[in-house]
């Protein structure tokens, strides 16, 4: 027996797709009980390079050539973007094709259409490629952790950030310098907004909160905020409070009101912690389950063979599910169906707060500044000041107890009107796992 396989896509996805069944046949055919088979693969370019050879005929510049393709059982969507992506797996499904796909950009926009048309057509969709590469954070959650109300997730899910801040943190690189880095090292894109701006890891962070909680919140409901503000001083003023500066996503219901947060944002994590010690372009997440207690997950986030190895693990998935019993169009995403919840605002949010003010260094500047503080409901922790440079003014870092985002956006504006600052705050806000 043999199960077809069809590529939309033979980047850099899809020819490592390629390179496993090409490869690795033996090996495949005993785990399933017969053959996978690369049947066609669609392209835009029939003479670009590409990183695995494919075979003489296997590349097509006509998608009809794998979508709807009787011979063809599987399809594989690497090929990125909103549309044609998204036609092609509606198409696929209802000509009853299963389908596995890594674009979580898709699934955090559409999910919604393409998860019921799966059900309604009774064919797979599988997307363990889609978070986190060759992570098995979807197949943990929807099967492994399936017996659990899951309290939190707290991810670092974006390898080209998870590389920045190392460099930061290690060498005090400047941002810039550690993003040109990361490009000539080929993890960031030539244009690298999705990364730095967080809207990679966000759309991952959504895929996510559906396995976790059965919701699948839009990206304007969730708080986002990328990297590019950060600056080498408040690396250092981490290290010595005792953090490391992550890209931290976060999907939690929180235990006091029982609504659910899900943001995403830099974070001073306690350099203790186990997301802490993930450092390059790994990604991690730790799921904390009622019964299972916190499982730690951490491994390549990206890259052609790491994920394509989730995406092959789902083909298999299909292969043995399609050939054992009659699809019948499974909840994709461990939910017999999603509900809409509301998500917590930003302003509604509690955190702990690193800022670091740059003021005039003369007298009565701290008071005027806490006194603000105090008159928000806002308690300061710690206090540390350092380094006069020439003009004058001095860094001032405030690490407050846990305090409402609201209180503390007032407060903010308000020391604005002090007349003692000498430069913008720098606001990290900083985490506290324990509260989940
Ligand atoms: P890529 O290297 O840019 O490859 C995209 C492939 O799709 C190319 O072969 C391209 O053809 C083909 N393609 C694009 N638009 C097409 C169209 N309209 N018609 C026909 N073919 C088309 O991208 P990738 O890095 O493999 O990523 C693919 C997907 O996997 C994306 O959704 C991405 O987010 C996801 N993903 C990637 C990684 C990673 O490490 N790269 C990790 C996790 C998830 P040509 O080659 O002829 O241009
Ligand atoms: N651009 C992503 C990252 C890889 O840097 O993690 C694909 O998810």
């Amino acid at each position: 027996m043999i199960t077809n396989v069809g590529l939309l896509g033979y980047g850099t996805v899809g020819a490592g797709v390629a390179k496993i069944i090409s490869l690795e046949d033996s090996l495949l055919s005993q785990k399933v009980g017969w053959s996978l088979k690369l049947a066609r693969a669609t392209v835009r370019d029939l003479d670009a390079p590409r990183a695995f050879p494919p075979p003489p005929g296997l590349l097509t510049t006509d998608p009809r050539d794998v979508v709807g393709n009787p011979d063809i059982q599987v399809v594989v969507e690497a090929m990125g973007g909103i549309e044609p992506a998204r036609t092609l797996i509606l198409k696929a499904l209802e000509s009853g094709q299963n389908v596995v796909t890594a674009n979580k950009a898709l699934l955090a926009i559409h999910g919604v259409e393409i998860f019921a048309k799966a059900k309604e057509c009774r064919r797979e969709i599988f997307f363990e490629a889609a978070v986190a590469g060759a992570i098995p954070v979807i197949r943990t959650l929807k099967e492994g952790l399936a017996a659990n109300r899951i309290l939190s997730v707290f991810g670092i899910l974006n390898g080209t950030t998870n590389y920045i801040l190392t460099r930061m943190t290690q060498d005090a690189s400047s941002f810039q310098d550690a993003l040109f880095e990361a490009q000539s090292h080929g993890y960031a894109e030539a244009d690298p907004t999705a990364d730095v701006e967080g809207f990679d890891a966000a759309h991952k962070l959504i895929i996510l909160t559906a396995l976790a909680h059965g919701v699948l919140p839009s990206l304007k409901d969730i708080q986002v905020e990328g990297i590019t503000k950060l600056d080498a001083k408040d690396f250092d003023f981490a290290g010595e409070l005792g953090f490391t500066i992550k890209l931290l996503a976060v999907s939690a219901r929180n235990p006091e009101d029982g609504l659910l947060e899900v943001r995403l944002h830099p974070a001073m994590i306690p350099q203790g912690h186990l997301l802490a010690g993930v450092s390059g372009v790994l990604n991690a997440v730790v799921i904390r389950g009622h019964a299972s207690g916190d499982i730690f997950l951490s491994g390549a986030g990206a890259g052609m063979m790491a994920t394509a190895s989730a995406v092959v693990g789902d083909i298999i998935e299909i292969a043995r599910l399609s050939h054992s019993a009659p699809a019948v169009g499974k909840p994709s995403l461990g939910w017999q169906s999603l509900t809409s919840e509301r998500i917590k605002s930003p302003t509604e949010i509690y955190t702990r707060y690193y800022l670091r003010f740059t003021v005039h260094d003369r007298p009565g500047v701290l008071a005027a500044i806490s006194g603000v503080f105090s008159a928000h409901n806002i308690s300061i922790a710690q206090v540390i000041q350092k380094g006069v440079d020439p003009t004058g003014s001095v860094s001032l870092v405030i690490l407050t107890h846990l305090a409402a985002e609201k209180d503390l956006q007032m407060a903010l504006s308000e020391t604005q009107k002090l007349g003692v600052l000498t430069a913008e705050t720098k606001l990290i806000r900083v985490e506290d796992f324990a509260r989940y």
